[in-house]
């Protein structure tokens, strides 16, 4: 029996009953709401099912885990029906949705995220891809200078990165992040693809995204918000040891070329033939089509900035900045006016989703509601409020250790 504590938000609606949490794949339609336990321990939920086949292509801030959006797939939607996540970020309930035969719909106001649904949720030929990835992986080898091909070893040590030449670059933000020998090899990567005849473009970008996360002078403990380059040798709190920063992208590319050719072909035999489409566009405005409900989990208020924890990947890709247009942005933080005009904008949102949805069609959104919001929301939004589901998060990964209560809002189109 899972108790919640007095306070926990949402308990008085709803509290979980079962003895043990909820297994995702045993939930059908006629499992009741209030027997749902989503508070899953590592145990129960290990991370290597939290992040399998495509769910871990790339890093990003902010995810929810998949199995949550499952639960809620397998008790409201059938196979063929239709979902819509207006806020998709690194495109979980798109995934999901496929799997298990759900056609799936997803709004991202930042170019990268769009991105990076559109490369996790294509489909491949999967022998051509294998060839491409290699291909543009060995020209990139084959253009570093002669010292670097002794032994095929790319070292971080090796005399031969120190003396690269400058790179050819004016970006100001590429210069400063990177060692020249890194640098040279992103950019190599990166005409190569801009130049090649390349069928599988968007994942040969996510590649080299992810590498450039990897390969920037960022403290190892640091990673998601890094907030200078570190040129020197640092004391790491992840691994409790002397780190170097990183001047070499190669062995980057070279691993999560070989990741990324893997975890495609896992999706590849587990996804359906339903459909889905990635829109880049701000969904306050967007025209919508008709969608049989909702899964989401939106940006909270004043919180995670989208478009800066990917920096990287917009200096180096050159996609297109709207962090103007995101909801509730980090920069503009949670004051009482902010908070106001992030819940008018929240209930604008859902308001025009209600308007192509059936009526008593589900809305699911899942959020860490601090400041209590979302009350406001669902009445602004005019949704009938069915139940709210908490759950408990305990939860570590590298320097952020997290425990806190996340709701799951279940909202029914008026
Ligand atoms: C909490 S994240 C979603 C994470 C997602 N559930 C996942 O598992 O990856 C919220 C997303 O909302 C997006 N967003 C913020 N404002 C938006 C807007 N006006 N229109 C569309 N998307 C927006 C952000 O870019 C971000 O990717």
């Amino acid at each position: 029996m899972t108790h919640l504590p007095r306070g926990a938000p949402g308990a008085a609606l709803s509290s979980p009953v079962s003895t043990r949490p909820t297994a995702a794949r045993e939930v059908t339609p006629d499992t009741p709401l209030q027997a749902l336990d989503l508070s899953w321990r590592e145990r129960d939920l290990p991370e290597s099912e939290r992040t399998r086949h495509v769910h871990r292509l790339h890093p990003y801030l902010g995810k929810f885990v998949p199995q949550l959006v499952e639960v809620f797939l397998r008790k409201y939607w059938s196979p063929g029906q239709t979902v819509l996540d207006p806020f998709c970020g690194s495109g979980t309930t798109l995934m999901q949705a496929n799997e298990l035969g759900v056609h799936a719909t997803g709004y991202d106001i930042s170019a990268f995220n769009v991105l990076l649904c559109r490369a996790k949720t294509a489909r491949y030929d999967l022998s051509l891809v294998r060839r491409e990835a290699l291909d543009i992986l060995d020209k990139t080898r084959q253009a570093e200078p002669a010292e670097m091909h002794q032994g095929g070893v790319w070292d971080t040590a090796s005399p031969g990165l120190a003396r690269a030449p400058a790179p050819e670059t004016d970006n100001v933000y590429l210069r400063s992040w990177y060692a020249p020998a890194a640098l040279r090899q992103l950019l190599t990567y990166r005409r190569l693809l801009d130049a090649g005849d390349y069928t599988y473009r968007d994942l040969l970008r996510v590649i080299l995204s992810r590498s450039a996360r990897s390969a920037r002078m960022a403290p190892h403990y640091e990673l998601d918000f890094p907030r200078a380059p570190q040129t020197a040798p640092y004391w790491c709190y992840k691994h409790s040891r002397q780190c170097h920063p990183t001047s070499n992208a190669l062995k980057f590319l070279r691993r999560y070329t070989i990741d990324t050719l893997e975890r495609i072909a896992q999706f590849d035999a587990v996804r359906s033939e339903a459909t889905v489409a990635v829109h880049h566009a701000n969904v306050l405005h967007a025209p919508l089509a008709p969608v049989d409900g909702v899964i989401t989990s939106p940006p909270y208020v004043g919180l995670i900035d989208y478009h800066e924890q990917h920096a990287y990947a917009y200096e180096l890709l050159g996609l297109q900045d709207r962090r103007d247009e995101e909801i509730g942005p980090a920069a503009g933080g949670s004051s009482q006016t902010a908070r106001r005009r992030y819940q008018e904008e929240m209930a604008k949102v859902f308001r025009r989703i209600a308007e192509v949805m059936p009526r008593g069609g589900r809305m699911i959104v899942v959020a860490n509601d601090r400041a209590g919001l979302y009350g406001e929301i669902a009445a602004l939004a005019g949704v009938d409020v069915e139940g709210v589901v908490t759950r408990h998060v305990d939860r570590r990964t590298g320097m952020r250790g997290s425990t806190f209560y996340e709701s799951v809002f279940v909202w029914r189109a008026p």
